[in-house]
């Protein structure tokens, strides 16, 4: 099918990369010219283990392009959109870049188009598009309008487009369902040709999931303020372990395996972060309100989030007193893992506080330093994560890269000013940090000190 997918960023460059994958002439419009030229020119613009190859392989054989919105609107069949849709001041989703498309499309095609809104949407949004198509189209457009909410996760999204849990697709009209049945027909079935496994043949299948379209838009809403849900409360339990001195470790894989509650989201932290959480939630209470409905339990499970950098803050200086002046070391940048994206990131929270606390900040963060810098340029950018801990009076761990966990502390500990280890994601060896000399906080968890050690012999 010819597919034109409007927006190329982390989302819309995934889909329409995987969709050119698995078998479909795919146009890709973006609007940022620099983004556009370089996507133009083979260089991506955003970092995502294998999109990289998959958008190359795809190029190469004739089945991507990039270019201008209006002539993928144009020539395509389906028109996915995939353009940003930020928190406003009020926490509303900014809609004005789905509603410019949604003119460019009234205005520009004609005959039959599959409009699909894939960026996160609040409920109703696909009937408003209906009706705005219809007021502003002057060219005998006839369409549909579906929902096709996104679950990828940054840094895994090719692996989740290509091999989901679930498709969900909200439609109003068979024409639509029948549509996006063809277009994610070797998905579903898992028979396309995988750019990332051998032996894909011994997947599940994904769920195909068809509802109408408010409901689908409400599905992605409610998924992402559940998981956010998770995160907050299990960050209040690392606190009420902090206060008994009970291990938040323990306590959450006990829980997690109760299948009714399950393992993941379950990993108490310095807060949840990026694109998607922090606004969806704030999208999803102000649905809530608008509609009618209290939905005080997320705006709980915000502030419990918004007050994790502070937190964090402070288990810092209560370990080094005055922070004026010191020298600390930020391993991570980026909101998670094996990405290169700081949006809403905690760790650039906990940058900005330390700065403003007139600390020496030192970072070094394997793919995010790039987009930090022109954010944060007070930082001392570090080509590694030794040369950032040089004469550091502590490192803290902010983005659970592998590759921090797979650090020589002995040798570290020869290069920072005191050995101590502010672990914000409970992502380190303990066991090998304290063997090296290390002092370790972490999160909702009994704390190391290797220096306790001989005392407790002696007595
Ligand atoms: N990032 C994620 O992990 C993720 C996961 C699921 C869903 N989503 C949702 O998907 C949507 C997109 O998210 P993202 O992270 O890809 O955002 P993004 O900001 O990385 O990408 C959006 C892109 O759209 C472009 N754009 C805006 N208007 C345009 C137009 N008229 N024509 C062409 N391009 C245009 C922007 O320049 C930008 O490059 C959001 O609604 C987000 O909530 C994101």
């Amino acid at each position: 099918m010819k597919i034109s997918v409007i927006g190329a960023g982390y989302v819309g460059l995934t889909t329409a990369a995987c969709l050119a994958q698995i078998g479909h002439d795919v146009f890709c419009s973006e609007s940022d010219k620099q983004k556009l030229g370089m996507l133009q020119a083979g260089v991506m613009p955003v970092f995502e283990p294998h999109l990289e190859h998959v958008v190359k392989n795809a190029c190469s054989a004739g089945r991507l392009r990039f270019g201008a919105t209006e002539e993928a609107i144009g020539w395509a069949d389906a028109i996915f959109i995939c353009v940003g849709t930020p928190p406003l001041a009020n926490g509303d989703a900014d809609l004005s870049a789905i509603e410019s498309v949604a003119r460019m499309i009234a205005k520009r095609a004609s005959g039959y188009r599959l409009i699909v809104e894939k960026s996160t949407v609040p409920v109703q949004t696909g009937a408003q598009l209906r009706k705005h198509l219809l007021v502003h189209s002057t060219n005998g457009l006839k369409y549909d309008v579906a929902s096709n909410p996104e679950f990828l996760r940054e840094g895994t999204s090719v692996e989740d487009f290509l091999h989901p849990d679930r498709i969900v697709i909200g439609v109003d009209a068979s024409r639509a369902e029948k549509m996006l049945r063809e277009i994610y027909e070797p998905i579903i079935d898992q028979i396309f040709d995988c750019p990332i496994h051998d032996a894909c043949g011994q997947r599940k299948e994904s769920a195909f999931l068809v509802t109408d379209t408010g409901s689908a838009e409400l599905i992605k809403h409610a998924a992402n303020s559940f998981l956010a849900m998770k995160i907050s409360f299990i960050n209040m339990v690392a606190n009420l372990c902090e206060a008994v001195g009970a291990d938040v470790t323990k306590v959450a894989q006990g829980m997690g395996l109760d299948p009714r509650i399950g393992s993941t989201f379950l990993n108490p932290g310095i807060g949840f972060g990026g694109f998607c959480l922090p606004k969806d939630v704030q999208a999803f209470i102000r649905i809530a309100e608008k509609s009618g409905c209290d939905f005080s339990l997320l705006k709980e499970v915000e502030t419990i989030n918004q007050r994790r950098v502070e937190h964090f803050v402070e288990k810092i200086r209560k370990e080094l007193w005055v922070l004026r002046g010191k020298r600390i070391c930020l391993w991570g940048l980026a909101f998670k893992p094996n990405t290169d994206d700081i949006r809403f990131a905690p760790a650039i929270a906990i940058a900005k506080t330390l700065l403003a606390e007139r600390m020496q900040v030192r970072a070094f963060d394997p793919q995010a330093m790039e987009k930090a810098k022109t954010l944060l340029p007070e930082i001392t950018y570090c080509n590694n994560a030794y040369e950032a801990a040089e004469g550091a009076d502590a490192v803290l761990l902010l983005t659970e890269w592998e590759e921090f966990r797979r650090t020589d502390w002995c040798h570290l500990a020869t290069l920072v000013e005191r050995p101590l280890i502010i672990d914000g994601r409970n992502a380190l060896p303990l066991e090998d940090l304290t063997r090296s000399g290390f002092e370790y906080i972490g999160i909702g968890g009994p704390s190391a000190s290797p220096r306790l050690e001989p005392v407790m012999i002696r007595v």
